[in-house]
């Protein structure tokens, strides 16, 4: 058994929007996440995933204290971090950071790596005795980038290389959570096989802990070890990652699994047994699973 370095319990938040017509004075409220509860286990990856719409997002910012709850209640560690004062919410930022879906649009064009990557140093105010420039360095190598690049802009980079520089600026803090948002799906699929072997090796390489966020089963399925399934802001199944895949058991999940081709509970079963006996899993792959192009990781 391993620990619970993050859980949420009964995770709601109401949006208050405008009634019906631009100028309309009545107001609704807008149930976006409705009393989510989750555990995250240390060094472990809880994936969580569902249609657009359904709040995804919404829960990844309540999780990392983005957004303030409507109700419920955040322990870090076991310790009570739904209302933190400013030291704690300054402990809580160095100990879970976030990496955004759209690379380009989450990095600053007009700054170098380096400032782009050491930003959250400056928010925490964490000095580096050996020098930021170093640290950027190590950074760079860490996740695959040429170190001599860092002083050019996020412009210079591929979509590969940008979310890489994405997560070296989460890595920048030593955080223990890193909330993955969607953080590969704007990338090709032969690219986003190689930025996720990225985040499993520096899984466990520094015992990360990830809530990894994805409308896509078939990625999801590449680096979860336990699946948490939501619909129209609630979750409506949560379990191991091969029980949700081989028996699901809501007709949500269900129909979600089947919507992939290559994630049908009989093909996974069929999978597993071909694993069983020593054949190669992914001999269904289709051509367009398969990497085609590299994403080379030093331009
Ligand atoms: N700041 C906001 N104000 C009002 N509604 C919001 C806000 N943020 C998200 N929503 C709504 O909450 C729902 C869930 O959104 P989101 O969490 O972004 O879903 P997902 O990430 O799964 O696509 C959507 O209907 C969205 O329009
Ligand atoms: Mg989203």
């Amino acid at each position: 058994m391993s620990d619970t370095i993050l859980s949420g319990h009964n995770l709601t938040k109401e949006f208050i929007t405008r009634g019906d017509g631009a100028f309309s004075a009545s107001k609704n409220r807008f149930r976006a996440v409705d009393d989510v509860s989750f555990d995250v286990q240390a060094g472990r990856t809880l994936a969580i995933v569902g249609e657009s719409g359904c709040g995804k997002s919404t829960t990844a910012r309540l999780a990392s204290k983005l957004l303030d709850m409507t109700s419920g209640t955040l322990r870090f560690e076991g310790e009570d971090v739904t209302i933190a004062g400013a030291k704690e919410l300054a402990r809580f930022r160095s100990n879970v950071q976030v990496v955004f879906q759209d690379p380009f649009s989450s990095l600053n064009p007009r700054h170098t790596v380096e400032r782009i990557i050491s930003a959250p140093l400056d928010y925490q105010g964490i000095k580096v005795p050996r020098g930021r420039a170093a640290l950027v360095r190590e950074l760079l190598e860490r996740v695959g980038l040429n170190p001599d690049h860092s002083q050019r802009y996020p412009g210079q980079f591929s979509g590969g290389q940008a979310q890489r520089i994405g997560i070296a600026r989460a890595l920048a803090v030593k955080p223990k959570l890193v909330v993955c948002d969607e953080a590969v799906s704007a990338l090709d699929v032969s690219v986003q096989a190689i930025v996720i072997n990225l985040l499993r090796d520096l899984q466990a390489d520094l015992g990360l802990s990830y809530i990894f966020i994805a409308h896509d089963l078939a990625v999801v399925r590449q680096i979860a070890d336990r699946v948490a399934v939501m619909s129209q802001g609630k979750l409506v199944e949560q379990g191991d990652r091969d029980e949700i895949f081989t028996n699901p058991q809501h007709e949500y999940t269900k129909t979600l699994l089947a919507a992939v081709p290559r994630i049908n509970p009989e093909w996974e079963r069929a999978r597993a047994a071909r694993m069983a006996e020593g054949t190669h899993p992914d001999q269904d792959v289709t051509p367009r699973a398969r990497a085609t192009t590299d994403d080379g990781g030093q331009a």
